[in-house]
C-alpha cells in the first residue's frame, strides 16, 4: 500500500485509472470503515482511501483537538483490506491556502438534524468530499448509513453537479448489542458503553410503533426524547422523516404509505452519538 499525503504525488500514482473505488474517512478506523472497505473493492479497483480530520466541518466548541488520531495502526488495517492508495494528506496538503470557495448544501437538507445542532457541518463536509474527488477522481466513492443525512447530502451534490462519482451506501455496522460502530465510541466511560445499545433500542422502539400502524409521530418522537432523558441522556432530537428528503412527512405522504427514516442524537455524558433506522 502506498502512503501519500500530496496530491500531486496522488495525481501521479492514479493517473489513467478508470475504476477507483475510494473510502473517504477522518481515520481511527473501526469494522464500520472496514466494511466499507470491501464494499469499496466489489465496485472497483483500485481502492483508494483517505484519512483526513476535516477542521471545516467542526465547530468552534467541537472535538476536532481531541479527535482520536491512531494513523499507525490504521494504516494497518488498510493494509490487510488491500487498500492500494491511502492519502493522508496534512492540513498544509489539502489547504494550502484558506479554503474561501466552499459547497453550501440546501437550507432544508444541510441546516435540519445534524445541521440545526452543528451549524455549518455539511457545508464543511461537502466541501471536503468534492475536493476529495478532485484529488482522486473516484469512478464510485462508499459513505455508509451510520452518517444518513451526509451520505444524502453528497448523493444530491454529486447529481447536482453532475459528478463522474457514483455514490454507494453501505449498511450501518454495529457491535452485537446494537451500538452503532463509530470513532466516537472510544470517549465512552465504561457504564456508558453498557447505557449506549439503549440509543438503537429506542429508535427500534419507534419504528415498530409506526410499522403497526401509530402514526401520531409527535408523541412516537417525544416519547422517545423523555425516555432518553429519564436514563440521564441529553438529547438533540429523535425525529421521524421522509427517506427521499429527510423532511418531516405529511399526513398525505403517511396515507401513501411513504418511506421513512428515524434520526437521533443524543449525547451520554460529554459522548455526542448519532444513529438512524430505515422504518
Ligand atoms: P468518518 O466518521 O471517519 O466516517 C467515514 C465513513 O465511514 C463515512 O461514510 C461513515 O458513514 C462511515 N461509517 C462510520 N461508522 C460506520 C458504521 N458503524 N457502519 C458503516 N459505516 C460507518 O464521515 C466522515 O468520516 C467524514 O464526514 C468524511 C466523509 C470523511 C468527510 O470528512
Amino acid at each position: 500500500m502506498k502512503i501519500i499525503s500530496s496530491i500531486e504525488e496522488l495525481r501521479d500514482q492514479l493517473r489513467g485509472q478508470l475504476r477507483t473505488a475510494f473510502v473517504p474517512t477522518m481515520g481511527n478506523l473501526h469494522e464500520g470503515h472496514l466494511s466499507l472497505m470491501r464494499l469499496a473493492r466489489r465496485h472497483g479497483d483500485p481502492v483508494v482511501a483517505s484519512i483526513f480530520v476535516n477542521r471545516l466541518q467542526f465547530g468552534p466548541n467541537e472535538d476536532f483537538d481531541k479527535y482520536p488520531r491512531t494513523f499507525q495502526s490504521d494504516a494497518e488495517k488498510l493494509e490487510k483490506e488491500g487498500v492500494y492508495v491511502l492519502f493522508a494528506p496534512t492540513e498544509k496538503d489539502l489547504y494550502p491556502e484558506p479554503q474561501e470557495y466552499r459547497v453550501r448544501p440546501p437550507d432544508y437538507l444541510g441546516n435540519t438534524l445534524e445541521g440545526e445542532f452543528r451549524p455549518g457541518t455539511f457545508i464543511g463536509v461537502t466541501t471536503v468530499v468534492l475536493k476529495l474527488f478532485s484529488c482522486v477522481q473516484p469512478k464510485v466513492a462508499i459513505f455508509g448509513k451510520k452518517d444518513y443525512q451526509q451520505l444524502m447530502i453528497i448523493n444530491n451534490m454529486s447529481k447536482q453537479f453532475a459528478l463522474p462519482t457514483e455514490i454507494i451506501a453501505a449498511e450501518t455496522w454495529r457491535a452485537e448489542d446494537g451500538l452503532a460502530l463509530s470513532s466516537r465510541n472510544g470517549y465512552l466511560s465504561e457504564a456508558e458503553r453498557a447505557e449506549a445499545p439503549v440509543l438503537y433500542q429506542t429508535l427500534n422502539e419507534v419504528a415498530n410503533e409506526v410499522r403497526n400502524g401509530n402514526l401520531n409521530l409527535f408523541a412516537l418522537e417525544k416519547m422517545a426524547m423523555d425516555k432518553l432523558a429519564q436514563r440521564h441522556w441529553n438529547p438533540d432530537y429523535v425525529s421521524i422523516r421522509k427517506r427521499a428528503d429527510l423532511q418531516a412527512p405529511s399526513a398525505a405522504d403517511l396515507a401513501q404509505n411513504v418511506e421513512l427514516v428515524v434520526l437521533t442524537a443524543a449525547k451520554l455524558g460529554n459522548t455526542r452519538l448519532i444513529d438512524n433506522l430505515e422504518i
